[in-house]
């Protein structure tokens, strides 16, 4: 490990230079449902962005379809996956900073997370299955975060549904008008390219040899594609110009408001569309920009360094067990070795050791600016959602915490390994793996776990055991529905037998219910019950 650098001065850089490193700054996650090719596609970009130079080098593919033990071997394997945070490489005059987000829908918390953390969204959709579950719900959480989306139709070169179809599905289903930036020439399956609405070129799609290498755009002429692609090109060419009647052309500030989506055509296991998808990031993401603090005011970039913590790991170092905070750098330079603020403490904290990561490959960040993210290692005292400062205070707001769906009674299968049990606990719960409920009735040494998704149990079984020496013993709780309450509603429900209340670790009281029916009759009894929906962002 590099050793501190000492004598940092306590003030970052001037605030052109500032603003301009800001203005450099794209900040994206790739999201989907699972399988419509977020890992192949993540793989292409780096690919055309000169980060790595064959495909295939990041992404191995077996035991995918796995047990989850499978599933986490398989993402340390990769790489790129849960265990490593964001990918920084420059394209054009660029940074791009790419935030990784677990493939599997159980962790999709994880990636609501991730999703505060960037500043624009890049969303794939399989062209054969159009909108699915995932999607829907990533949709809706960016519309909530404002986040703004880059629609991409993946799989072209395989049959799926016709593009004005899809584009239909998008407008009506997600409120956003999707305005092409590309139009496809052939059916899905029957691909021949794409039309560059923006130039009016026809971007030909060649195969390249197992999608090995970065394949060049061939741009031709839109009078030499009309002679070469006949009916297929007057097709594309209506279609195209009537989405131009209906007002489907892109338009940045439509884009910006949330709006509209733009949409590519791309293959990306072809390599086809993905440069595109660099350049319309660059072109129309927006950068890094000044953000919104707890108390409703705005940190613009060029103040003093702050951040916020979206995501926690330990263990990612095989050889020692450490504990990594990444941190979303949000207003001035981040240089190693400076004195922050931890906001939650009013503590000093020390930056000593801050990475950037590139897969499993560390490098020593000595600075950052803002839209990067950095890996703060050793940083035991920073919880997911924690904010940190420079001299300016500043607390960002509350990472969503989504209602639990899954419930698992849990001890110590050791009676003596309590205090090692409860160190697990509270660990994996300031990581976020999973919710920590409480309640005095089952006392401290059996509190009730809570997940989104069932396959986070055995995460937290699998570093129970492994990272912390405690392995546990669960049961699994008859619980569904899990509803915010307040005390005098919870001294009602106390008298209820198929109701249990429990206090999450951030004081959230929640009421538990077995089924939408259970819930129904309560609410039906009990009108002037606080029950509330915990929605993204609650
Ligand atoms: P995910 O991370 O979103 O879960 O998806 P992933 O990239 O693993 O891709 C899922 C499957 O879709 C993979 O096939 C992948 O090769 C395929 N795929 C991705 N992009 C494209 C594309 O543009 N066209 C076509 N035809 N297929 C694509 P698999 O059978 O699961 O794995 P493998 O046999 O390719 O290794």
């Amino acid at each position: 490990m590099t050793q501190p650098t000492t004598g940092v001065p306590t003030t970052g850089a001037p605030t052109t230079a500032l603003v301009a490193e800001a203005r450099r700054r794209r900040t994206f996650a790739v999201i989907s449902h699972p399988d419509a090719g977020k890992s192949t596609l993540t793989e292409a970009l780096l690919l055309h962005a000169h980060a790595i130079t064959t495909a295939g080098a990041t992404h191995g593919k077996a035991g995918r379809r796995g047990t989850v033990s499978d599933w986490m071997a398989m993402e340390q394997a990769r790489g790129i996956s849960v265990t490593s945070a964001a990918i920084q490489f420059e394209y054009r005059d660029s940074v791009i900073n790419l935030v990784d987000t677990p493939g599997h829908a159980d962790f999709s918390e994880d990636t609501y997370r991730v999703l505060s953390a960037v500043d624009a969204a890049v969303m794939l959709v399989d062209a054969s299955k159009g909108l699915e579950v995932q999607t829907m719900k990533l949709f809706d959480v960016c519309r909530q975060r404002n986040l703004p989306v880059i629609t991409v139709i993946n799989k072209w070169d395989r049959p799926g549904l016709d593009a004005l179809a899809l584009m239909d599905e998008i407008r009506t289903r997600t409120g956003l008008l999707p305005t092409p930036l590309t139009w496809p020439v052939g059916i899905a399956g029957d691909f021949r390219g794409v039309i560059d609405r923006s130039t009016e070129e026809f971007i030909r799609f060649t195969r390249t040899a197992g999608g090995a290498t970065a394949a060049d755009s061939d741009r031709v002429p839109f009078d030499v594609a009309a002679a070469e692609e006949g009916e297929a090109w007057v097709t594309a060419t209506e279609e195209s110009e009537l989405l131009g009647e209906e007002d489907q052309d892109h338009d940045e500030a439509r884009f910006l408001a949330n709006q509209t989506t733009p949409v590519l055509f791309a293959a990306a296991v072809l390599n086809f569309g993905v440069q595109h998808i660099l350049d319309t990031l660059v072109d129309f993401a927006p950068a890094a920009e000044a953000r919104v603090d707890a108390a409703g005011g705005h940190r613009p970039v060029a103040s003093p360094f702050s951040g916020f913590v979206f995501k926690v790991q330990s263990g990612m170092n095989a050889s020692h067990r450490d504990y990594v905070a990444f941190v979303r750098v949000c207003s001035g330079q981040f240089r190693r070795g400076m004195i922050v603020t931890h906001a939650a403490t009013g503590r000093p904290f020390a930056t000593k050791y801050a990475q950037h990561l590139f897969g499993r490959e560390r490098e020593v960040a000595d600075e950052a600016w803002p839209g990067d993210i950095v890996g703060l290692v050793n940083a035991s005292a920073l919880r997911v959602g924690d904010s940190i400062f420079e001299s300016e205070p500043v607390e960002f707001p509350p990472l969503p915490m989504f209602a639990p769906e899954h419930f698992r009674a849990v001890r110590s299968a050791d009676s003596s390994k309590h205090k090692q049990f409860r160190r697990g606990i509270d660990q994996l719960d300031h990581e976020g793996v999973i919710q920590v409920l409480r309640s005095d009735l089952r006392g401290d040494q059996a509190p009730v776990l809570g997940a989104v998704g069932p396959m986070q149990f055995e995460v937290v079984e699998e570093r129970m055991t492994h990272d912390f020496g405690a392995a546990i013993r669960s049961e699994a709780l008859p619980y569904q529905i899990a509803r915010r309450t307040n005390r005098e509603s919870a001294e009602i429900l106390g008298h209820d037998r198929q109701v249990e209340v429990l206090m999450r670790s951030d004081g959230t009281l929640l009421a538990l219910f077995s089924t939408p029916w259970r819930l129904r009759n309560t609410v039906r009894d009990h009108p002037e019950l606080m029950l509330e929906d915990l929605t993204a962002g609650a």
